[in-house]
């Protein structure tokens, strides 16, 4: 266990973007309800899914993240669930053809509630009220009642995770995620899109692979690792009340672990050396993320990963890297050769959403999908060029038909924007846009697989 660690240790540092109740009292009262509450999760999930990160440090895996920005109780709904659930898996099986290796499945799901904001306050017409922080902790509407931070929401939210989870793991072992359901599906968005024709060549190899297993008896019922898959929660540990309510010992090891969800990570906003944030993480089990904008130093890098994983165990921490399309070369080889020269085991990931924000002319918050594959071709092309592993995507992203971020074959443009516009906070890519940034991820796995090959041939 970490030293001089408590669940309770990170209320004795700065907190930041903590929301202020106006009702202390009911605040602890909720919390310690919370406290009583089953886990979400169990710590051996967390503890397999360490695992499976440490094979994506290792180069031999490849980690796919991705989910709303911020799940809200308004569109809380099945079909939502098993749609994102759906992007997430068709993609997945892209990618793995694409590496040729396992691809680890976490979703942005199942308690990704709360929000960072770069304002405490917002100003309509005059009237300055607490900004919207997400759904576990106020309402959107701009009225004095809906923006009061409500403990009660914490229950809420809690309910609507476990009922998020219960249905993502019924639907990960119950048949839906039959290898050729999932690729059916992906048949169906080739011949709907625009630029079908691009994809058609990789996904008739995955057809041909899937009836030369199936001609040699490998199927969903001989086999049932075809029928079945595992997939792992994540969310943004912001609301640390919450996440302390939720974290428990577990029986077997008698280590902590947040069983709120199987992975946590640090957000760009929150992730001093000295604040709440990077302390309530460092003594938990699960695996960890922490987010990398462009104002992280590199020393600071090396302390934070100092702090969050000393004992160096590969799968532990995740570094999102989020710099903007344009700023990529310009931070992430600074970061990756102090890494480097450490010996650190991290997993480096790219989230080429937040970087890449941007007003459109008629007011909505938009990410163009040029922008986004620019981030990630850079990201790739800098691990090239360093010989480390591109080893991961983070995405915003739903299985509904938003426009929300503009671009893809589908062309959505700055006009087409307020149509189906949803979010509850940032801009996500739609069903069509996330399945066609797997093929071209592919592409990138498939050129860093090509280049190992080629130095395994050497040696
Ligand atoms: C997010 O992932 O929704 C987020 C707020 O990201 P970041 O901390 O990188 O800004
Ligand atoms: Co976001």
């Amino acid at each position: 266990m970490s030293a001089n660690w408590s669940p309770t240790s990170w209320r004795t540092k700065k907190v930041e973007q903590a929301p202020v109740y106006p009702d202390r009292d009911r605040l602890a009262d909720v919390e310690t309800r919370l406290r009583k509450y089953p886990p979400l999760v169990f710590a051996g999930e967390a503890r397999n899914l360490t695992r499976a990160l440490g094979e994506v440090a290792e180069g031999n895996a490849f980690l796919l993240q991705g989910g709303d920005c911020a799940e809200s109780f308004a569109e809380f709904h099945a079909d939502n669930i098993r749609d994102t659930f759906r992007v997430l898996l068709q993609m997945a099986v892209v990618l793995t053809f694409a590496a040729a290796r396992p691809v680890v499945k976490v979703g942005r799901i199942g308690g990704q509630f709360a929000k960072p904001r770069s304002s405490g306050t917002e100003i309509q017409n005059g009237v300055e009220l607490p900004s919207y922080r997400g759904d576990i902790i106020n309402g959107m509407n701009f009225d004095a009642a809906s923006r009061t931070p409500d403990p009660e929401r914490m229950v809420h939210a809690y309910t609507q995770a476990a009922a998020t989870v219960n249905l993502l793991r019924a639907f990960a072992t119950g048949g839906y995620a039959d290898l050729h359901n999932v690729h059916r599906w992906t048949l169906g968005f080739i011949s709907g899109s625009p630029a079908g024709d691009r994809y058609r060549a990789l996904a008739d190899r995955i057809s041909e692979t899937l009836s030369f297993m199936e001609a040699c008896g490998i199927t969903p019922e001989s086999t049932p690792q075809l029928r079945a898959t595992d997939v792992y929660t994540s969310h943004e540990a912001l609301l640390l009340g919450f996440e302390q309510a939720l974290t428990r010992v577990d029986s077997t090891t008698g280590d902590w672990y947040d069983t709120s969800a199987h992975m946590l990570w640090i957000g760009d906003r929150t992730r001093q050396l000295d604040g709440a944030h990077v302390e309530f993480c460092r003594g938990v089990g699960n695996p960890l993320g922490m987010k990398c904008g462009p104002s992280i130093k590199s020393d600071d890098l090396l302390r934070l990963i100092d702090a969050l994983n000393p004992a160096n165990v590969p799968g532990r921490l995740t570094l999102i890297a989020r710099f903007g399309a344009d700023a990529v070369g310009e931070h992430l080889p600074r970061l990756i050769r102090a890494v480097e020269r450490e010996g650190r085991k991290v997993i480096w990931s790219c989230d080429p959403m937040h970087g890449n924000t941007i007003k459109a002319g008629n007011g909505f918050k938009t990410r163009p999908f040029e922008r986004i594959v620019k981030e990630l071709q850079n990201f790739f092309a800098v691990h090239r060029a360093e010989g480390t592993h591109a080893g991961g995507v983070h995405f915003e992203m739903t299985g509904q038909n938003v426009t929300e971020c503009t671009g893809g074959a589908m062309a959505i443009t700055e006009g087409d924007l307020s149509s189906r516009y949803h979010t509850h906070c940032d801009p996500r890519l739609n069903a069509n846009q996330a399945l066609e940034l797997a093929f071209l991820i592919a592409e990138g796995l498939k050129a860093e697989r090509d280049i190992s090959a080629k130095f395994r041939a050497a040696e």
